[in-house]
């Protein structure tokens, strides 16, 4: 889901955070958000989650007329379970969305094991390491095939071999993304115009619909992610080297402004702007 903004301009106590004329994300990338603290960047992706308001500005999202918020999730750096186990955690979002109960289960239990939680299904999320919660945070975002997965900072309180789990997974959904792109425009092309009143009510029934012929093949052959998944990410990481290794798109903001962006390697090899420079150096702090 490409996602496109215009004079996004958000101020708090009078002061402004963000001032961005135009930025671009594009459908089945995975874009880095980076630049130094205070730059702007949770503030961005909260608004682009419907989490924040934008003091004046234009978002849109693919060809959608209404903010989709069925197909947009996001995982926070201290995410929040809900008081049960791991295994109803991943279920909750396919429930909430009217999935076929043996797709949930077959779903989570993929996940599960993709993310080598599969041990822990039972176990309460409250006792969870911050890996393990972290894990099982992102398996729930993934459980119903977002088009839009915002993840801030995700990795920043994580170990390494968590970190690696995680990245792995985000570069499997991103596998998954030329498989999608026949698919796509015919899956994408339904609910719109005719601009349905409630997005929750459409994504639901969409998904009832639909579930049991759409996923149940694609899974032996594929995991958890399987082809159609179709999920745009975007995230923010002060890790320019998991920026480097996860992702295709680089956004580079400093002091409210988006200065630089486009492809990861150009934007992290070889900035065009003195402030990437300075960042990507080190000199800029993080
Ligand atoms: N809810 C808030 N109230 C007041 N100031 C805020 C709030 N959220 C963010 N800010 C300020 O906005 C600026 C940008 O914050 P943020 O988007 O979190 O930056 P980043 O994620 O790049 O570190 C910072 O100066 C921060 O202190
Ligand atoms: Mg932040």
């Amino acid at each position: 889901m490409d996602v496109t903004f215009q004079n996004l301009q958000k101020s708090f106590d009078g002061r402004k955070v963000l001032d961005i004329e135009q930025g671009l994300i594009k459908s089945g990338s995975r874009t880095a958000i980076i630049g130094p603290n205070g730059a702007g960047k949770s503030t961005l992706l909260r608004i682009i989650a419907g989490l924040e308001q934008a003091d004046s500005g234009a978002l849109s999202y693919g060809d959608s007329a209404t903010f989709p918020r069925m197909d947009i999730t996001m995982v926070f750096q201290k995410p929040y379970l809900i008081s049960t186990t791991v295994e109803k955690n991943i279920a909750y979002p396919m429930k909430l969305r009217g999935y076929d109960p043996a797709v949930i289960e077959r779903r989570t239990n993929e996940l599960m094991e993709e993310l080598n939680l599969t041990g822990l299904r039972k176990q309460k999320a409250w006792k969870l390491s911050g890996g393990e919660t972290q894990k099982a945070a992102l398996a729930r975002a993934l459980s119903f095939q977002p088009k839009l997965l915002l993840l801030d900072e995700p990795t920043a309180n994580i170990d390494p071999s968590t970190t690696a789990e995680i990245e792995k997974m985000l570069l499997s959904i991103g596998a998954a993304k030329d498989d999608t792109t026949t698919t796509r425009s015919a899956k994408e092309g339904s609910p719109k115009a005719g601009a349905p009143k409630d997005m929750k009510e459409s994504g639901a029934s969409k998904n009832k619909q639909t579930s049991g012929q759409k996923e149940m093949p694609d899974a032996g052959q594929k995991g958890a992610q399987g082809a159609g998944q179709g999920t745009t990410i975007v995230l923010i990481t002060h890790n320019l080297a998991q920026a480097k290794r996860v992702c295709d798109e680089v956004m580079m903001l400093h002091e409210g402004k988006l200065v630089e962006a486009g492809p990861c390697e150009k934007i992290l090899l070889d900035p065009q702007m003195q402030e990437t420079r300075r960042f990507v150096e080190g000199e800029l702090l993080i």
